[in-house]
């Protein structure tokens, strides 16, 4: 007897079907982003040391590592380049015969339901490794850089890609690039900007896989500090002001609270990142055992969307996405 009435969720809790029912979080396939490395030559599918269960695709392989993404319901990819040659530009960022530009064009024909994003930086294309071009003191020239991403970002939407990601952090780049692609002709395609991307030690077996470590310094210069979150959400909120259309937070699970905190002051789509270094990190837990496989991946997953990003980018996706299909 209950001298009040006493709302147990245990009597939900209890019972598997109202509990399912009454999920208030949801990951599908549908919400997952698969990230592709593209290299030049052919009928390559080599394996990245540093990176395991990551490959080098070139152009002609593709179908081995979209087919089984897209057959589990992933519906969109991000690409990487690695072109056949860097300088002090990153000039083969506009090349319209480099591996991202084959491959977008490969992919559209292929699969013309699938979403095709391609990153936009400069770390992978000069010979320094930095996301752009170089004063003489060493350091990234802002406006300068400004020019280099636009002229990628069109090539990259004439070549076939849906949304550019410009993954750099200059100041101003969103708008500079959607100066550039609605001048070219290009006003349909998208912006995925990487708003809230860290100065993080999770990139590492990601710089190995596309050969972007910076030959000298880091990139403090540009990409957000960590313990700053004020700043970081500022910063974020500028790319929605200058006309991006998806807003990316990343690395995702050590920045879920920038994540919510974004989510409370945009309406526009996010999508949390979750990196190379979170891949290692749950890719060693599970070979070490101490993590069960499936349990571990679905709620480390989930917690992205939780924290209000509506997509996930992750090198699980088609793993995942299979699982999210059986379940
Ligand atoms: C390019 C870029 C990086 C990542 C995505 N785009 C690396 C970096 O900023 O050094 C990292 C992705 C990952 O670690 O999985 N600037």
């Amino acid at each position: 007897m209950t001298a009040f009435p006493v709302v147990r969720m245990r009597r939900i809790r209890q019972n598997a079907t109202i509990r399912d029912m009454l999920a208030e979080v949801t990951l599908e396939p549908r919400h997952l982003i698969l990230p592709i490395f593209v290299c030049p030559g052919e009928g390559e599918a080599r394996a990245i040391p540093s990176f395991p269960g990551i490959s080098h695709w070139s152009v002609d392989m593709l179908p081995e590592i979209a087919g089984p993404a897209i057959e589990n319901g992933v519906k969109a990819f991000l690409l990487f380049g690695l072109p056949t040659y860097k300088d002090e530009d990153g000039t083969s960022a506009f090349d319209a015969g480099q591996p991202v530009q084959r491959a977008l064009g490969f992919l559209r024909e292929s699969y013309p339901d699938t979403f095709l994003i391609a990153d936009t930086c400069m770390c992978e294309y000069t010979d320094h490794g930095h996301c752009g071009h170089l004063s003489a003191d060493g350091s990234v020239d802002n406006d300068a850089t400004l020019e280099l991403l636009s002229k990628a970002a069109v090539s990259q939407a004439k070549a076939g890609a849906h949304m550019v990601a410009p993954s750099d952090m200059m100041d101003g780049r969103v708008a500079a690039i959607r100066d550039a692609l609605d001048r070219e002709g290009f006003s349909g395609t998208g912006i995925m900007s990487y708003a809230a991307k860290h100065a993080s030690a999770f990139y590492g077996p990601f710089r190995d896989a596309a050969g972007s470590a910076p030959s000298f310094g880091d990139r403090r210069g540009y990409q957000l500090p960590p313990m700053n979150p004020r700043e970081i959400i500022r910063d974020a909120l500028l790319d929605a002001d200058e006309g991006a259309d998806i807003l990316i937070v990343k690395p995702a699970v050590p920045y879920l609270d920038i994540a919510s905190k974004l989510r409370a002051r945009t309406d526009l789509p996010m999508a949390g990142y979750i990196v190379s270094g979170e891949y290692m990190l749950l890719h060693s837990a599970i070979s070490a055992g101490a993590l069960e496989r499936s349990r571990g991946l679905l709620e480390y997953h989930t917690a992205v969307r939780r924290a209000g990003c509506d997509l996930v980018i992750t090198y699980f996706a088609t793993e995942l996405a299979g699982l999210l299909r059986r379940n």
